[in-house]
Order: C-alpha cells, then structure tokens, then sequence
C-alpha cells in the first residue's frame, strides 16, 4: 500500500493560533492548536463559550486563516493570501450548517438548496448533487422542495440547510451547534441524519454543548481558553 494513503487527512491544523484585533484590543481565541481529521470520522468539537470553538470552525471550513500556523485541507494547503482561492477551496471541500439556519425566505426550498451551485467552479458541475437526492439524504419529502423556509417547521428548516451544505458533495461537514434552535425531537431527527451521512462515509465535525449530540461523534475534542485540553474516544 501508498505510505502515503495513511497520511492524507481531511483536515490537518498545524500550530494554529488566532489573535483577533489589533494594538490593546487583542484576543487570542486559538493558542497553538493541532489537529487533524482523517475520513470517515464524526468529530464533536466541546468546550466552553468563549473557548474558540467557533473560531476553529470557521479555519477548518476556509471562511478565515489563522493568525500563525498551517491549514490543509483534503492535502491542500489553505493559502492566507489568496481569498478567492480560498473561497473556491471552500466551495469545493467544505459544507457549513449554521445554529440559525440562515435560509433565504424568498426563494423555494429548491432554489435555497441550488444556491451553492452558482458558487461553484463549473469543472466541479459533475459532483453536484440534485435536490431530489439531497432532500432524500435529510429524510424530508420531495414535496417540500416547492415550500418557502417561512412554510415549514424550525427542524425542517434545519434539514433544509443541512441538504444546502451537501448540494456540492463536500469533505467534510461542519456543523456550529446546529441543534442549538430545536428541540430534542427535532435535534434528534438532525443527529439521526448525521449518523446516515457518516455511516456512509462522510467526515462530519460538530461543535456543541449538548452532550447527547456529542454522543454520537467517533471522537471529542475539548477546548479550552483557545487550547485543546482533551481529545478522546466518547
Ligand atoms: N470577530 C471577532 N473579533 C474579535 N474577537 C472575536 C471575534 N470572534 C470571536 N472573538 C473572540 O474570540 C474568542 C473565541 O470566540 P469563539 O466565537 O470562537 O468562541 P466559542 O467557543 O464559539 O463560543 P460560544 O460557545 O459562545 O459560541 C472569544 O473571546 C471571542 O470574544
Ligand atoms: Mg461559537
């Protein structure tokens, strides 16, 4: 076998710190953080608020660099200069589901999902999935693709930004405490949905405060004042 194959991740942090403000106004929200994602692995981020859970978030999902340090994705360096190669870095690998669904009210179900394609490079056409089989992916009829999101439920909702984030086939799916809204039958229905994706394969990471969400993850990781204090197995 390709040594190699055994050293690609998903996601590879080296030495990450990140200081947000400048002058007095400083915040360290990462020191030094290592971690590294490998395929297939269902990652619960925890901690407390403040911890830098968010901040770690949005380096993995390309939407910001690190101060200092070193960010791959699926092997590709994630360049700190070049935000239009980064923006298509992310188009292509990531998937990123919000606490507050952040679904557009005037357009359709449909038309919300198909957003991500307009984003997208058209080389990546072929990997793009149709909203019939995303809306599938998150257990929802096909009927609801013609409903606006003011027309469903607050967990529908979210199984409609969960169906967004996968239209473009990602990496990996990064969840910022995306039962944070619901309620625990609809954080259910949610949680049941990741345990499909990553059954299947897929590389999920969640940052959360519910333990029970946390449960369901392969491993935990710990932050604490910008430092990962813990990493295990649930
Ligand atoms: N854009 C920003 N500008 C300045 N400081 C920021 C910014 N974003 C986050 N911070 C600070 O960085 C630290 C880490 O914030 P972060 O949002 O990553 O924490 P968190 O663990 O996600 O918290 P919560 O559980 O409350 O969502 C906090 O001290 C926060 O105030
Ligand atoms: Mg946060």
């Amino acid at each position: 076998m390709d040594v190699r194959m055994n050293e690609r991740h998903i996601a590879d942090l080296q030495d990450v710190t990140k200081v947000y403000g400048s002058g007095r106004n400083t915040v360290t929200a990462l020191r030094g953080v290592n971690l590294r994602i490998d395929p297939g692995e269902f990652l619960a981020v925890v901690g407390p608020s403040g911890s830098g859970k968010s901040t770690l978030l949005h380096i993995l999902g390309c939407m910001d660099v690190p101060t200092t340090g070193t960010v791959e994705i699926d092997g590709e360096p994630v360049p700190r200069e070049n935000e239009r190669k980064r923006t298509a870095l992310r188009g292509e690998k990531i998937g990123f589901v919000f606490q507050a669904f952040h679904l557009l009210n005037e357009l359709s179900v449909r038309e919300n999902i198909e957003l991500p394609r307009m984003f997208l490079r058209r080389t990546n056409g072929s990997r793009l999935l149709k909203p019939e089989e995303l809306i599938a992916k998150v257990h929802m009829p096909v009927a609801l693709l013609d409903r606006r999101p003011t027309e469903i439920s607050g967990g529908e909702r979210q199984r409609v930004a969960i169906a967004r984030a996968l239209a473009n086939n990602p990496s990996m799916l990064l969840c910022d405490e995306p039962t944070g809204n619901l309620d625990s039958a609809n954080s259910e229905a949610v949680m049941a949905i990741f345990d499909s994706l990553n059954r299947a394969g897929g590389t999920i990471v969640v940052v959360t405060h519910n333990p029970e969400v946390a449960s369901h993850a392969s491993r935990m990781v710990t932050l604490k004042d910008g430092q990962v204090v813990e990493a295990e197995s649930p």
